[in-house]
Parts: C-alpha cells; sequence; structure tokens
C-alpha cells in the first residue's frame, strides 16, 4: 500500500509518543516537524531522525500528505484549518475544536477541499475497548439500558509545573479528559441525543505545587465537578462524573448495564486493560482476551506497570482509509459529535437544563484483531 508522508505541527510533550509510535504502521512515513518555537522542532527532528521545518515550510512540503496538530487545544481550530487549506489531510489530538460552529466549519472546509479530517483519541481502537464493542455487538448482554462514567481526581497542579490552562475555558476535566470516556461511549452505545448537568468550580483558586512557580496561585475560570446526564438514541441512559476536585473515590472507569448483563469496561484513557462481565445476577468474571495486537503490553506506564500503547493507530487508520477509498474510524463526525456532548454538557450545568444534541454520527467501524494486524509493520 502507498505510504502517507507525515508531518506534525507542535513539538511538545505528546509529540514524542507520536514520533515513537508512528514507525510502528505501515501506512505512515514520519517526514517533517515544525512549531512556533523553532528550538522545540529542532530538538525532536534530532532526537528522531527527521526535518526541521517551520510551520510555514511544512504546510508547503511535496512530501508531506497529512499533518498531524499537536498544539494547544486553543489552537487546535485555527492550525488545522490552516493544514486544509494548505490541500493537506488533518489529523488533530483532542479535543477537535473547541465549540461546534469551528468543527462544522472544518467539516464543510475538508469535505469541500476533498481531504480528510481526523481526530483523538483513538484509544477507543484498543484491545480491551474492542473486545467490550464486540462484546455487546454479539448481542449476549442484551439492549444496554445504562451505565456510569468517572473521571475523578484532584486535577494536576501538584504534578504539573505550567497547570493554569487547564483550568480555563476550553480546558477542565470535560473538554480535557471528556474525549476518552465520551467517544468510548459513542463507539459502544452510539450516539447521543440529550444531556443534562450540574457543574461548579468548588475552588476558585489552585496553588501550584512543585516546579519554578511553586506556591504561585492562580485563578479558575471553568467548572471542575460535574454531574452529567446523557441519553442515547439507542435507549440507554449513562451518568457521568468528570471532576477535577476529588481526593479519593470508588467508583469504575465505565460500567454498562444490559438486559441480561452488566459489562466492565476498564479506563478509556488507554489501550488495555481488563473486561469483565457477568451473566445476568451471575459473578463477576474476566472476559478472555482475542488476540487483538493493540491490547498487547508494549510500554511502562508512570506507575511502572506494563501498559499497552498504540497511539496513531486512528492516524494510520486514516491513512489506510484514504488508499482504500473507505471511511475512517477517528472521523470528523464522531469527533465534532463529542464536541458537541462535551459543550452542551457545559451548557447545560450553566442553564440548569437539558440541552438537545444537534449533531449525530454512526458509529465508527469495529476494528477486529486481524484489520488491527494489518495497520502493523
Ligand atoms: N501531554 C499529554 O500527555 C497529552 C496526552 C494526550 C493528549 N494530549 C493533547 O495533545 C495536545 C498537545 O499537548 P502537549 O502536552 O504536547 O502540549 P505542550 O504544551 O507540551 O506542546 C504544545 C506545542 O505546540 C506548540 N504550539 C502551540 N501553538 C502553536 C501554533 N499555533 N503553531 C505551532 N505550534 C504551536 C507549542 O510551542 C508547544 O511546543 C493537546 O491538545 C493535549 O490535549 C496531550
Amino acid at each position: 500500500m502507498a505510504q502517507l508522508g507525515v508531518g506534525i505541527i507542535g513539538c511538545g510533550n505528546i509529540s514524542t509518543t507520536y514520533l515513537k509510535f508512528a514507525p510502528i504502521f505501515k501506512s505512515l512515513k514520519l517526514v517533517a516537524v515544525a512549531d512556533l518555537n523553532m528550538a522545540a522542532a529542532e530538538t525532536r527532528a534530532a532526537e528522531y531522525g527527521v526535518r526541521a521545518d517551520t510551520v510555514e515550510g511544512l504546510l508547503a512540503a511535496p512530501d508531506v500528505n497529512v499533518i498531524v496538530n499537536l498544539t494547544i487545544p486553543g489552537a487546535h481550530y485555527a492550525v488545522s484549518k490552516k493544514i486544509l487549506e494548505a490541500g493537506k489531510h488533518a489529523y488533530s489530538e483532542k479535543p477537535l475544536v473547541l465549540t461546534l460552529d469551528e468543527g462544522k466549519e472544518l467539516r464543510d472546509l475538508a469535505e469541500a477541499k476533498g481531504l480528510r479530517v481526523g481526530s483523538a483519541p483513538d484509544t477507543f481502537l484498543g484491545g480491551s475497548h474492542q473486545l467490550a464493542r464486540a462484546l455487546i455487538d454479539e448481542g449476549s448482554l442484551g439492549r444496554i439500558i445504562g451505565g456510569t462514567s468517572h473521571i475523578m481526581g484532584h486535577g494536576m497542579e501538584h504534578w504539573h509545573p505550567n497547570p493554569d490552562w487547564f483550568y480555563q475555558p476550553g480546558a477542565g476535566p470535560i473538554l480535557d479528559m471528556g474525549p476518552y470516556y465520551i467517544t468510548n461511549l459513542v463507539q459502544l452505545l452510539g450516539p447521543v441525543t440529550s444531556v443534562a448537568a450540574l457543574t461548579k468550580a468548588t475552588f476558585t483558586e489552585r496553588t501550584i505545587g512543585n516546579g519554578a512557580r511553586n506556591g504561585e496561585v492562580f485563578p479558575v475560570g471553568t467548572p471542575t465537578d460535574i454531574h452529567a446526564l446523557l441519553e442515547f438514541a439507542g435507549g440507554a441512559t449513562v451518568t457521568l462524573g468528570a471532576s477535577w476536585d476529588v481526593w479519593k473515590h470508588r467508583h469504575a472507569n465505565m460500567e454498562l448495564y444490559g438486559e441480561n448483563g452488566s459489562l466492565f469496561v476498564p479506563d478509556p484513557n488507554f489501550f488495555g486493560g481488563t473486561v469483565e462481565t457477568t451473566e445476568k445476577g451471575g459473578d463477576i468474571t474476566t472476559v478472555e482476551e482475542r488476540g487483538h495486537p493493540f491490547g498487547v503490553t508494549n510500554q511502562e506506564g508512570n506507575d511502572g506497570t506494563a501498559r499497552a500503547n498504540y497511539r496513531c493507530a486512528g492516524l494510520a487508520d486514516m491513512a489506510t482509509a484514504i488508499d482504500e477509498g473507505r471511511p475512517h474510524r477517528c472521523n470528523i463526525d464522531l469527533a465534532v459529535h463529542v464536541v458537541d456532548v462535551m459543550t452542551s454538557i457545559l451548557k447545560a450545568g450553566a442553564e440548569k437544563r437539558f440541552v438537545e444534541m444537534t449533531t449525530t454520527c454512526e458509529r465508527p467501524a469495529a476494528l477486529s484483531p486481524n484489520e488491527a494486524r494489518a495497520l502493523l509493520v
């Protein structure tokens, strides 16, 4: 198959993951990196043996077909728009954009130019989430009637040296972490039709707890404690808790309740983990893995445990889909719908009411073990 020449704009923290994992996928040929900060681009280029370019140079580069947008969330829309205007396919880190209008504009622009837009997260392509998907699709759980999903902690100012932006509009637990959980719910259950929420910021200021700015206090400008209800077109009702105000909790990352049993899904922020299920009210049992390559551990996590990490899988699927003339899984309709859900949760909380979705999407196609294997070198 034809390889796509890949460029990256944004050479910060997450760029090392993309530069490390792109070479394990057949359809991707890493070519060049760029950043507003040329020194950052030069550092990454030297580390990974690719070309350092200016942003304008990369946008014009004839050997680059797709550009990965790894800039900060507030720059995603403008940078992805520039990529499309330059006639190249775009693949963005999450969240795709910060408003629904921005998402629709990118979708229209891509369509008019015959280009693809893809967006992280691609963790739902991981072995565990595809196993959960297969169990739902096989039907033994019956219709999924509801569930819960929780993303809770006490934020990142105790370890992150520059945590300010996480607490401003455009971030917060819903826009920063919500994409993993909501995208996985949509791939498992289908699109959302309406949401309600209660939202607040318990702490109006945060204090940096490490690094050069240790002790500095900054204001919080967005809700950090969100309790939402999601109604799915398929009939399921899911409670979503997203908070950076909680020290400890005992909620599972994701539980789904079917007519004939329950399904326990591991953290959608990662590709792997244990899937458990019950047959009606029977014991909770671990579901045996089915040899999905994107569940195989290949990395040590921050806590020292072995982890499966196949970031770039969504990008590789998009490159293969372009070659094969089929839809890609981490597509713009899915990403725009997830932006609609997230921004509607914040709106529902601000206005204390139900908000109807104005977008919808297809569930992305399941990714079988064989299809996943075919993406790898
Ligand atoms: N860091 C992580 O672990 C992680 C994990 C998953 C997803 N993400 C997502 O990836 C994206 C990047 O995160 P990060 O942690 O790497 O951020 P970062 O701040 O470390 O790096 C961002 C880089 O983008 C550059 N940049 C900003 N605006 C630009 C512009 N307009 N044009 C060109 N370059 C620009 C900056 O100079 C910087 O080098 C975010 O959307 C984040 O949500 C990060």
